[in-house]
């Protein structure tokens, strides 16, 4: 089991993450070490499919550590993220005698993690919080950070709270039941890590996926180091920049996480949730990046054919052709990552280097072109 810790400053508790294989079974141990003895109850939120597969061996270990456990189980999907969804995992605590010394457990993918987080950092003023991340989004992005929420009919993410987990644990090996199109979205969020983050976090992704493009999903040491280093790039910059500080532009703000997000986040909107998994949309999200950031000049050609051939190897996305490029135009305008109504692009300069541009500073007509290009010609498909 490899060891990372999360420490946010101005914030009480730091965070453990735990990563490896088959580390379901000490949960109920990694818990009761941080909560200590006086939390006795636990409210463990997942939803139907993860619970079948992992939800008995939690449980197990969660009580054979001393705690009494209540399970609930929410609609699974995006839809789900909602105000609505988090008042019921609230009044599901209240009657199972949920008390302030007591914790929320997520076990799922982001969708959970994110309600749940919302509902514990809201119930009762706040109460303790961990995460059981069963998804590759999950376990290298939205456990970490303490970013927690639900969407709002106007946009998502648009109600929420920073709440840290206590603890991550991320097992691996529930990532050999993730059906295919979650594993491309895990691996878009990777691609998007490497883009930003560096060229050797970049490159590293890469050779993985070039290596196991088309095989099985092989619970490796390789995949073990690849998950940790892309969560320790997500923890170093959560620690840089733990509430997301507006007036920061530098290439480390937390706002660069945002990459291939802007368009990304139309893309779901406009096509209800339905179409795209999250990370497929911020795969198209990051070649509109991509091709608007060589457009006004900021990157090579090169370099943009490095940035397709990552978002390649993360597998096949959905068309997004048919989709209105007016339309996503218009809904970029209403991104809640704007600052003074307008939008933050994160670009790039080259691989490994971000630049945030406000939305003013950029041509619609080239925004728009860009987009046309990108989402509707057929060498991207
Ligand atoms: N809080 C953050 O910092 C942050 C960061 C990135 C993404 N997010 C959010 O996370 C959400 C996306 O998360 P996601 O991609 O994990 O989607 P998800 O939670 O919807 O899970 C994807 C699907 O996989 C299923 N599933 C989960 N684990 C499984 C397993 N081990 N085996 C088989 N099936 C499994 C789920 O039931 C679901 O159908 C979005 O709402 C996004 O906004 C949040
Ligand atoms: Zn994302």
């Amino acid at each position: 089991m490899q060891r990372l810790q999360v420490s946010v400053p101005a914030q009480p508790s730091k965070c453990d993450v735990l990563i490896g294989r088959g580390i379901l079974s000490a949960a109920g141990t990694e818990i009761r070490r941080r909560l200590g003895r006086r939390a006795q109850r636990l409210a463990l939120v997942s939803n139907k499919k993860v619970f079948k597969l992992y939800g008995p061996a939690v449980v197990d270990s969660l009580e054979a550590s001393g705690f009494q456990v209540s399970h609930w189980l929410m609609g699974d999907g995006e839809r789900y993220k909602s105000l609505k969804t988090a008042e019921t995992a609230l009044q599901f605590f209240s009657e199972h005698g949920i008390e302030r010394t007591d914790a929320v457990v997520s076990l799922g993918g982001g969708v959970t993690g994110d309600v749940s987080g919302f509902a514990a950092a809201t119930y009762l003023r706040g109460i303790s919080f961990v995460q059981i991340p069963t998804t590759l989004v999950a376990q290298i992005d939205a456990s970490i950070g303490g970013k927690v929420g639900v969407n709002l009919s106007s946009g998502k993410n648009r109600a929420g709270a920073f709440h840290q987990p206590r603890v991550v644990i991320a097992d691996l090996e529930t990532l050999k039941t993730l059906p295919a199109r979650e594993l491309t979205a895990g691996w878009c969020e990777c691609i998007k890590q490497g883009a930003i983050g560096g060229r050797k976090l970049f490159k590293q992704t890469v050779d993985y996926l070039s290596q196991t493009t088309g095989k099985r999903m092989a619970v490796s040491l390789q995949l073990q180091n690849l998950i940790a280093v892309h969560l320790a790039f997500k923890a170093s910059i959560v620690r840089s920049d733990a509430r997301e500080d507006p007036e920061r532009k530098d290439p480390r703000s937390r706002r660069i996480l945002n990459f291939g997000h802007t368009v990304g986040h139309a893309l779901e909107e406009l096509t209800g949730y339905r179409r795209f998994r999250h990370g497929e949309a911020v795969g198209w999200g990051m070649l509109v990046a991509g091709e608007l950031s060589k457009n006004l000049g900021l990157l090579d050609q090169s370099e943009l054919e490095s940035l397709r051939a990552g978002v390649r190897l993360c597998g096949p996305l959905p068309a997004a052709r048919d989709i209105d490029a007016d339309a996503i135009l218009n809904a970029v305008t209403h991104d809640k990552k704007s600052a003074r109504g307008l939008v933050q692009w994160i670009l790039l300069e080259r691989i490994g280097r971000p630049r945030i541009v406000s939305g003013n500073e950029i041509d619609v007509a080239i925004l728009s072109m860009s987009i046309r290009d990108v989402l509707q010609k057929r060498n991207y498909e």
